[in-house]
C-alpha cells in the first residue's frame, strides 16, 4: 500500500491484476465475480476482445489531435448517439461530472438568453451528479457538500418522485429554467420513481418552457433494459448526460441536446482539450456496436427480472430484508440497518458488491451476465444476508 495517494477513498484490501468478462483476479490469483462493473462502467465485462482490439488499432493510428479540427471518430460517434436517442447534437468530454457541468452551463445560458438575472435549476434530494463545483452543488446530499461552501447558487432541491413539489416551486419562482434528474437514483440508493414520473416532468417542462435534463450517467447505455432509461417512458429529454459505460472503462462523457437546448452553445461558450478525441470516440463506437449486436438491453431486462424474482423468493421471511427492487440490471436490496460490512463478507466469498445510502446493497453487474453467473451472485448474497440476519437477531 502506498502512502503517496490522497486518501479520497476508503479502499478495500484487495488489488486486482487482470479481468476477463464478469471475472477479476487479484494479486494472489483469487477469482471474483464482479457484480459492480467498476460502478456501472464495464457493462461489456472486463477486457472485451473487440474493445481491446479497437483500443489497440486506434492507438496505433491516431490518439489525439484537437477540437480545433474535425475528428472523424467523433462525428461517427455523434451519429450513433443521435440515431439511438433521436436528439439533436452532442458535446464530448471525459467524465460524468464534466457532462453535467456542460448541462448546467447550458441551463444557465438558456436562462440568460431569456433575459433572466438568476436562472434556477430544480434538482432532487438524494441525487448524485458529480464532484466538481457545479455538479456537487446540484447534488442533493449535504454530506457530499459539507465543508465546500459557498456552493454554486441557483439550485432548488425538492423531493424525488414528487411531481407536486416541482409544481409548487414553479408557482413560487418565475426564473426556473430546468429540471435535472436521474431516471433512477443510483448513489442515492437505487430509488426507482413511479412509472409515469418522467412523463409528468416532460409535460411540466413543455408547459413552462423548461429544459428536462436527464442524468443518465448510471442508467444509460442499456443498463435498465433500454439503451437510455427514459425510453421506458417514450419521451425525449432536452439534455441528456452520459459517461460510465459509454467507454466500458475508457474515459468518455457526453452531453446530448435536443429541442430548445439545441442552439444554446455557440463557439467559445464551452470547451475541452481531451474530450472527444479519436481514441475515446473509437472505443465508444465499438461499445455501442457490441451493445446493439448482442442486444444487451434485452439481457439486462431478463437477467434483472430473474435476479429480483429469485432473490425475492429466497429471501422471503428474512427480517432484515425490507425491499428488493430493480430496473434492468440496476438492482437494490434494502436492509433494515447499515449493511456496509456485507461488502467485505461478499469479497471473502469472491463476489464484488457495493452498499449505497448505508442500507442498500447495490448490484450493477456486466450486462453480459449469464444465468449461471446470476445463480452464483444469488447464492452468495442469500448466504451473507441470512448470516447477517442471524447475527442481528442473536
Ligand atoms: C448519476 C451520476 N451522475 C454523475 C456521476 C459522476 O460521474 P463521474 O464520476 O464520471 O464524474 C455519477 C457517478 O457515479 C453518477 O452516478
Amino acid at each position: 500500500m502506498s502512502h503517496h495517494l490522497i486518501p479520497t477513498y476508503a479502499q478495500l484490501p484487495v488489488t486486482f491484476r487482470k479481468g476477463e468478462g464478469v471475472w477479476l483476479w487479484d494479486t494472489d490469483n483469487k477469482k471474483y465475480l464482479d457484480a459492480l462493473s467498476g460502478i456501472a462502467v464495464c457493462s461489456l465485462g472486463h477486457c472485451h476482445p473487440k474493445v481491446t482490439a479497437a483500443i489497440q488499432q486506434q492507438a496505433s493510428t491516431l490518439v489525439h489531435t484537437s477540437n480545433l479540427y474535425h475528428i472523424e471518430a467523433q462525428e461517427k460517434l455523434s451519429d450513433d448517439l443521435i440515431r439511438l436517442s433521436k436528439m439533436h447534437s452532442v458535446f464530448f468530454c471525459n467524465s460524468g461530472t464534466e457532462a453535467n457541468e456542460a448541462a448546467i452551463k447550458i441551463a444557465r445560458l438558456y436562462g440568460t438568453q431569456k433575459k433572466l438575472k438568476s436562472p434556477k435549476i430544480i434538482v432532487m434530494e438524494n441525487s448524485f451528479h458529480g464532484r466538481t463545483f457545479g455538479a456537487m452543488s446540484a447534488t442533493g446530499n449535504k454530506k457530499i457538500q459539507q465543508g465546500f461552501e459557498p456552493l454554486v447558487e441557483g439550485f432548488i432541491c425538492v423531493k424525488y418522485n414528487d411531481v407536486n413539489a416541482i409544481q409548487q416551486i414553479i408557482e413560487q419562482h418565475d426564473d426556473v429554467v430546468a429540471i435535472l434528474v436521474e431516471p433512477v437514483q443510483g448513489e442515492g440508493g437505487v430509488n426507482i420513481p413511479a412509472d409515469d414520473y418522467l412523463t409528468a416532468l416532460r409535460q411540466i417542462c413543455d408547459e413552462h418552457q423548461l429544459l428536462l435534463m436527464l442524468d443518465e450517467i448510471q442508467t444509460g447505455m442499456a443498463r435498465t433494459g433500454k439503451m437510455f432509461a427514459h425510453q421506458h417512458n417514450e419521451i425525449t429529454p432536452d439534455v441528456m448526460t452520459l459517461a460510465k459505460a459509454l467507454g466500458n472503462g475508457f474515459p468518455i462523457g457526453a452531453c446530448i441536446v435536443a429541442n430548445k437546448a439545441s442552439d444554446v452553445f455557440s463557439p467559445g461558450k464551452h470547451g475541452t482539450t481531451f474530450g472527444g478525441n479519436p481514441l475515446a470516440c473509437c472505443v465508444a463506437q465499438t461499445v455501442i456496436e457490441i451493445m446493439e449486436t448482442e442486444n444487451l438491453a434485452k439481457n439486462a431486462l431478463t437477467m434483472g427480472q430473474t435476479i429480483n424474482d429469485t432473490l425475492s423468493k429466497k429471501l422471503h421471511g428474512i427480517d432484515i430484508v425490507q425491499n428488493i427492487r430493480n430496473k434492468g440490471l440496476m438492482i437494490g436490496i434494502e436492509l433494515s440497518s447499515n449493511c456496509q460490512p456485507l461488502v467485505q463478507n461478499a469479497l471473502a466469498k469472491g463476489l464484488l458488491i457495493n452498499v449505497t445510502a448505508e442500507k442498500v446493497i447495490r448490484l450493477l453487474p456486466p450486462l453480459t451476465l449469464t444465468k449461471a453467473n446470476s445463480d452464483q451472485i444469488i447464492d452468495i448474497l442469500v448466504d451473507i444476508i441470512t448470516q447477517q440476519n442471524k447475527q442481528i437477531s442473536l
